[in-house]
């Protein structure tokens, strides 16, 4: 089964934790994507969603689905959103795609989190992927230099602004050998807005696409973890 085709197999397996009434938040990339073209066909169900990017809120525009404002919302029940990298304990490394800050504020406003991504996402150790770090502009030297001394390698990524209006650093070869803990240090940073590692708030469910059907790992507070597939 191809990338694209897992990538649907799991936006529509998602699907699955949609309740009648639901205002859902919505990630942003081509999974989230996936996820936002299944989400059409139930819309009349929904009570709206809200979007994590100004690329998702058009997409769900187009297929006529309400978009609204975070501060119009509560805390809301649903979650969905892609990574990049994924482990079996569900840290992901988020924001190739340069929208890791409203995708945490959106995740972190959510009661639960499904993440959604095809098999090649699955990591033993999050850090192949360079890990995107948003930054206020006037701040891209002293956090590049923060990124060196935590053994990084920071590179800017040319021609792009986030929907903050702000840069990305993407830093390559760091040891993420305690995600946590770095996500913490690296928030610290004066400059940085966030980076794009989500361990404090982990996935609940990852639905991982292969080429026999969908994996449903699920983590719980009391550190275990499950896994199954459907
Ligand atoms: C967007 O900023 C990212 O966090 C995406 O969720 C991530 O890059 C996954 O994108 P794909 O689903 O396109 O691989």
């Amino acid at each position: 089964m191809s990338i694209t085709d897992q990538k649907k197999r799991v936006a529509e397996a998602a699907l699955d934790y949609v309740q009648a009434g639901d205002i859902v938040g919505v990630g942003t990339g081509s999974t989230a994507n996936c996820f936002i073209d299944a989400l059409a066909r139930i819309k009349g169900k929904l009570d709206g969603t809200v979007a994590s990017s100004n690329a998702s809120a058009e997409r769900l525009r187009q297929h006529g689905i309400a978009v609204l404002d975070l501060s119009q919302v509560g805390t809301m029940p649903l979650y969905v959103d892609g990574a990049d990298e994924a482990t079996r304990n569900l840290h992901l490394i988020k924001g190739g795609g340069g929208a890791l800050t409203r995708e945490k504020i959106v995740a972190h406003a959510c009661e639960k989190f499904v993440c959604i991504a095809d098999q090649s996402k699955l990591v033993d150790r999050l850090g192949a992927f360079p890990l995107p770090v948003e930054v206020i502009p006037m701040a891209q030297s002293p956090v590049s230099r923060e990124m060196v001394k935590l053994g990084g390698q920071p590179e800017l990524r040319h021609d792009f602004t986030t929907d903050n209006g702000n840069i990305i650093v993407d830093v390559r070869n760091l040891e993420i050998a305690n995600p946590v803990e770095l996500e913490r240090t690296i928030n610290q940073v004066p400059g940085v807005v966030t980076v794009g590692l989500f361990a404090l708030r982990a996935a609940d469910v990852l639905l991982l696409g292969s080429e026999t059907g969908v994996e449903v790992l699920t983590w719980f507070e009391d550190g275990t973890g499950h896994s199954h597939f459907r």
